[in-house]
């Protein structure tokens, strides 16, 4: 199968003022893709549009919550208007929670499950009919959380979760249409040391920094979703420890229930914030 061209195509790419998203941006932009950046704060926002326009990139800015419909349709219009179509949409936007169940408090579940689940199909049902038209694709991005519920991670694990089936559904619905759709399972990454969590009671806290070890750097992350998109690959994990934690998790089960329960005492003895 020949590769699918980035170049001069258009992308729409959530939750890309920083982190993964900018990366995954920037990566898209080298391949000469046009790029429309998202995410609700506007000066992060604005500050990335013009770094990216400093290196010579086609970008556009447009603020928006994933979680709203209207905000969706927004970005969507915005899109076409300034470049007349829409083919990549990366749905990477989402936001990270601790608690145990019973911790947690339901204002926060709605939250995880509003950006990390209609977080992805409010921009993949605006932008639908559009990318259809390109035979593009849609790529969201999950985590090696989401392989099983993790305790301590409910919130997150199970959003990310979803993912799956949403995106085996999307799939299936859009066979014929020349749509490629994707999975990647993202782990250990680099944090931006601006990268907050929301605590059990619903207050914003700092990540705390990532030891060195099993760590993905974000460009080798956007690498592999750009590339996932060139060979218009279904699902892939990334980072070693990644996969092996999916076959463990596949083939010895019990074994990695274990080590999660070992790992939730540990946090629960330390009363820790566990790296993400
Ligand atoms: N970092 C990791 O190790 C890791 C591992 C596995 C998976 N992931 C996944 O990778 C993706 C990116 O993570 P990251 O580490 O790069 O996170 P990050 O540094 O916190 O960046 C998140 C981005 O999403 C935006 N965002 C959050 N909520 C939004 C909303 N409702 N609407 C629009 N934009 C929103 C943020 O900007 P605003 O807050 O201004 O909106 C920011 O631009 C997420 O899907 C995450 O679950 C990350």
């Amino acid at each position: 199968m020949s590769r699918y061209l980035v170049k001069d195509k258009v992308a729409i790419v959530t939750g890309s003022s920083q982190g993964i998203g900018k990366a995954i941006a920037i990566a898209l932009c080298a391949k000469g893709a046009k790029v429309v950046l998202n995410s609700r704060s506007l000066e992060p926002l604005q500050k990335t549009e013009a770094e990216l326009k400093s290196m010579g990139f086609e970008v556009l800015a447009v603020q928006g919550d994933v979680s709203i419909y209207e905000d969706c349709e927004r970005l969507v219009n915005e899109t076409v208007s300034a470049f007349g179509q829409i083919d990549i949409l990366i749905n990477n936007a989402a936001i990270s929670s601790e608690g145990s169940i019973q911790d947690t408090s339901p204002e926060v579940f709605e939250k995880m499950f509003r950006v990390n689940l209609m977080g992805v199909i409010n921009p993949t049902k605006a932008a639908l009919s559009y990318i259809k038209k390109t035979k593009g694709s849609i790529v969201f991005t999950g985590s090696i959380s989401g392989f099983m519920g993790l305790p301590n991670y409910s919130a997150y694990s199970s959003s990310k979760m979803a993912l799956t089936s949403l995106v085996q559904a999307l799939k299936l619905e859009l066979v014929g249409t020349g749509v490629h759709v994707g999975l990647n399972y993202v782990g250990f990454t680099e944090n931006e040391e601006h990268k907050t969590f929301i605590t059990a009671e619903g207050n914003l806290e700092a990540v705390p920094v990532r030891k060195q070890f099993a760590k993905m750097s974000r460009e080798k992350v956007a690498n592999h979703f750009v590339k996932g998109i060139e060979k218009r690959k279904y699902k892939q994990t990334l980072t070693l420890l990644g996969k092996i934690l999916k076959l463990v998790q596949q083939y010895f089960p019990a074994i990695f229930e274990r080590v999660l329960i070992l790992v939730y005492k540990r946090q629960q003895k330390n009363n820790i914030m566990p790296e993400k």
